[in-house]
């Protein structure tokens, strides 16, 4: 009887030492147990080196540096560099021009990444550091015919007089609401939120189901938000940001994409937050080795990994096997092509990803002023919806302009020669065509740009200096949900992916790590209590 009854509370996580006293004896044989166990380091597998990983790892090792536990960490990378969706190319392979192939930005209230930033000792610049500047008209929105609404001068939407002059009060309330609404989510930075075991619970604690509950359209109506504002300028950073219509899209994410105060980015790129987390971690890091299969062992609820290298030349070698007290899967689970036994009483939903065509390209012209009806076009062009058009709620929504958005992001010496040429980035959902290129660009000297199956590499050297296309799966559709996939999918096993139904950027995935970091920590707590018969977990109980 008093045997059960320990276990039941064991089970719960209380220790009741003025309740069910331990003798002496007992006492001693406990502490045995556990400095045994406290010399073993735990064993942890980290899937994944993106932004999530990183962090996990990251956190992890101050968790266990702040307690005394000896700690072990592995990440398993498959790709052959560190930072997933965060990761450079270099125009003319030129190590000196380094940019942005996925993503690019990060903001003042990213509290994550600023503190990593400055506490890993990485330079960090303004998004807009780089940019030409030779033209006053900085950003443009483009509905296929026409350009809505030009900002001079600056890339930020707020303070603008003449927002307000042409939008009334739109802009002051959507303002307020991004404030309000970021102010809601960054009390999932800090206790009692933080960490938290579930996402659904903690979203819906800080009051923001409200917000992904609903399309962006709806969530603006609601606040009273115009919706020429809302075409012209919030669905034109929605469509940047996320490939999405502001039909589609839910509130949350739509009125984040509004926060761009302090846009910043990493000096080189902003993969090194996340190689720099995972030095600091002291992890044994793995690229080029790729998990195929975790498979949960009984009785003792560890797992084993089972994973392949690669050779220099990408050819596989055998699979090997490692086993591990705790493995985070720090990544879309759909596209990990991991298997997992035995199977997971809830398996996260498979959920629709944008496909998204990233073209880089270099080139001596600047943007035609003809196709573009404009002296100068700007140098960063959004694009919207014409009003009228009904494609919002599709998934297949870029409409009549036919991109998401062309930016011009700096100059470029080119090789071998005295010329300066612009560098461009264009974001579409289908692949860009060598006509397209000759139309934005004005060229007149080819006959590529009379073919529509044409393709960039088929263009001149002297139009077309560098390219590279990349094709991603950069976020899911957010389509409005009340639910989160969570970070706990079984006994020590941990995931990070849910939160991109949420809020899908660097610095969430960050937190999302930082958080599944904070729970596994929290874990061993409880099992070290337990096998301590110290009483404070009772303070920590949500009994
Ligand atoms: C073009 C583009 C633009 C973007 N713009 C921005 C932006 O400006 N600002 C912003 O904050 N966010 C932006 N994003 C989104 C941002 O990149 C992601 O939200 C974030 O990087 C996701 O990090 P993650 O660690 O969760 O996932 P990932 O970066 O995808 O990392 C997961 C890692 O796991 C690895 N992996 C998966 N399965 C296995 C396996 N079985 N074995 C071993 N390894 C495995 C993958 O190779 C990958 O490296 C953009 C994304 C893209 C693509
Ligand atoms: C740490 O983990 C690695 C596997 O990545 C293993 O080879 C090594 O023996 C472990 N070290 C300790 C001290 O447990
Ligand atoms: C970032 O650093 C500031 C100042 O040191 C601190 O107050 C804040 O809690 C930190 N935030 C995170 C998320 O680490
Ligand atoms: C959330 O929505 C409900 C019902 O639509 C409304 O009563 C409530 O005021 C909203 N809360 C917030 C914080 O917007
Ligand atoms: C990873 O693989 C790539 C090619 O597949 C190779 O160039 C690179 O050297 C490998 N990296 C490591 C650390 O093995
Ligand atoms: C295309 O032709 C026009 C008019 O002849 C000329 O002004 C322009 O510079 C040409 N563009 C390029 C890229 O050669």
């Amino acid at each position: 009887m008093e045997l059960s009854l320990r276990l039941w509370l064991l089970y719960y996580g209380v220790i009741a030492q003025y309740l069910i006293p331990f003798s002496n004896a007992d006492q001693q044989q406990q502490h045995v147990v556990t400095s045994d166990s406290l010399s073993k380091p735990k064993q942890v597998a980290i899937i994944g080196a993106g932004a999530a990983g990183s962090s996990t790892a990251y956190a992890l090792r101050k968790y266990a540096d702040q307690t005394s536990i000896p700690l072990n960490i592995t990440v398993f990378e498959r790709n052959s560099y560190i930072g997933g969706r965060s990761t450079t190319v270099d125009v003319f392979d030129d190590p000196s021009y380094p940019i942005e192939l996925g993503a690019s930005i990060f903001v003042k209230v990213n509290t994550n990444l600023v503190n990593a930033s400055r506490d890993l000792g990485l330079s960090i610049k303004s998004a807009s550091d780089t940019r030409p500047k030779e033209t006053d008209d900085t950003l443009g929105v483009w509905d296929g015919e026409q350009f809505l609404f030009i900002l001079k001068d600056t890339y930020s939407w707020w303070n603008v007089a003449k927002l307000i002059w042409r939008y009334g009060w739109a802009p002051v309330r959507t303002q307020n609401l991004m404030k309000s609404t970021v102010q809601k989510f960054m009390r999932l930075y800090e206790p009692p939120f933080f960490p938290f075991a579930s996402l659904s619970s903690a979203a819906e604690a800080v009051g923001l189901l409200n917000s992904t509950s609903t399309p962006g359209e709806v969530f603006l109506a609601d606040n009273d938000v115009s919706s020429d504002f809302a075409r012209d300028i919030i669905q034109a950073s929605t469509r940047v940001n996320y490939g999405q219509n502001l039909p589609l899209i839910h509130g949350l994410e739509a009125i984040v994409c509004m926060a761009t105060d302090g846009a910043m980015a990493i000096d080189g790129g902003n993969w090194q937050i996340f190689d720099g987390m995972l030095r600091s971690s002291n992890s044994d890091v793995r690229v080029n080795q790729s998990v195929s299969a975790i498979t949960r062992n009984n009785p003792d609820e560890t797992w084993t990994v089972k994973y392949q290298t690669s050779d220099a030349t990408g050819t596989p070698n055998r699979e090997q096997s490692l086993s591990f007290d705790e493995v985070v899967i720090a990544g879309p689970l759909q596209y990990s092509d991991i298997s997992i036994t035995p199977p997971l009483p809830h398996i996260p939903d498979d959920i629709p990803f944008v496909k998204l065509h990233v073209t880089l390209f270099s080139s001596p012209h600047r943007l035609s002023t003809k196709y573009f009806n404009s002296q100068n076009p700007p140098e960063t062009i959004l694009t919207t919806l014409p009003p009228g058009t009904n494609l919002g709620s599709t998934q297949k929504g870029v409409g009549p302009a036919g991109f998401w958005s062309i930016s011009t992001l700096r100059t470029v010496n080119a090789p071998d020669s005295a010329e300066t040429h612009y560098v461009y980035k264009i974001f579409s959902p289908e692949q860009v065509t060598a006509e397209f290129l000759g139309n934005i660009l004005g060229l007149n000297d080819t006959d590529a740009h009379t073919a529509a199956d044409t393709h960039i590499g088929d263009l001149p050297k002297h139009d077309i200096s560098w390219y590279h296309e990349k094709i991603w799966r950069p976020y899911p559709y957010l389509y409005p949900r009340v639910t989160f996939e969570e970070p706990v999918l079984a006994p020590n096993l941990w995931y990070t992916g849910g939160i991109e139904s949420f809020i899908s950027t660097m610095e969430t995935s960050a937190l999302m790590g930082k958080n599944v970091a904070a729970l596994i920590a929290q874990s061993w707590e409880v099992q070290d209590e337990v096998m301590l018969g110290d009483d404070p977990v009772l303070d920590r109980t949500e009994l």
